[in-house]
């Protein structure tokens, strides 16, 4: 088995499942969306007592803009209500916020919590929690290279590093452990570009439900599992060198 840690640096997480959970509570979606952020804030601690020092989660889409216009408000209110609610406990946490994705559609009020997410917690290094909102894995990608080349910068010169620090996570190593709750298996325009060798984890649990169990087991497939980024495995290798 090829040696890696058995803890992963990063973990990336789409947090899918909020609007099943509520319906089958017989409850409106947004209520499960407000249990989902509950469940955000517990996971942000169950990854840092076991050591992940990056956890990126997807909270809005650039896709999720086609829901019903009540439901974004909700979620764009739940923000709101979220940083009031958790901000300073998260804070006091060692928890370091990010907020990557396309600020420029969002409110005035909505980019004043983000940023005072960010700048009370710029100092914090327990873990940091990238919250992706109105991110897109083709957005991201597509803004990385227009702010290359707004710093001028020729076709020779943009080489997959040059480009990879202008990406949004470009303050982080790759996930090295991507986790989808919800049961379905696509990456739904998540981190396109960064995963490209995350080991990937599918779970049917709906991300309310998400927990020490779900993150106990994650951690235990990701140990398991050998990573060969398009080389050998170790041992053949070893034993090719002898
Ligand atoms: C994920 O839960 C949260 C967001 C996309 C904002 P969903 O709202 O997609 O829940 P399901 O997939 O309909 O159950
Ligand atoms: C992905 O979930 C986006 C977030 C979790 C924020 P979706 O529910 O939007 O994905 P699809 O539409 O099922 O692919
Ligand atoms: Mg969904």
């Amino acid at each position: 088995m090829d040696r890696h840690s058995p803890i992963p640096r990063h973990v990336a997480v789409v947090m899918d499942g909020n609007g099943r959970w509520a319906k089958q509570r017989y409850m409106p979606r947004f209520f499960g969306h407000k249990a989902g952020v509950d469940a955000l804030v517990r996971a942000v601690d169950l990854f840092a007592e076991r050591g992940v020092e990056y956890l990126t989660v997807f909270a809005f889409s650039s896709e999720n803009w086609k829901r019903p216009s009540d439901e974004v408000s909700g979620l764009m209110g739940l923000v709101l209500v979220a940083v009031s609610k958790y901000l300073r406990r998260l804070a006091t946490d060692g928890v370091r916020i990010r907020i990557i994705g396309d600020r420029d559609a969002v409110t005035d009020k909505l980019r004043a919590a983000w940023e005072e997410a960010e700048s009370s917690t710029v100092h914090n290094t327990r873990i940091t929690l990238s919250v992706a909102f109105n991110y897109g894995g083709r957005w991201d990608v597509v803004q990385a290279c227009r702010r290359a080349m707004a710093d001028g910068l020729g076709p020779t010169e943009l080489t997959e590093d040059v480009l990879s620090r202008y990406t949004a996570l470009a303050f982080a190593p790759d996930p090295d452990l991507f986790i989808r709750t919800g049961g379905e298996m696509r990456i739904s325009n998540f981190l396109l570009w960064q995963a490209a060798y995350s080991e990937l984890f599918f779970t049917e649990c709906l991300w309310p439900d998400f927990g020490a169990t779900e993150v106990d087991a994650a951690l235990a497939t990701y140990a398991r599992r050998e990573r060969r980024f398009g080389g050998i495995p170790a041992r053949e290798a070893a034993a090719a060198a002898r």
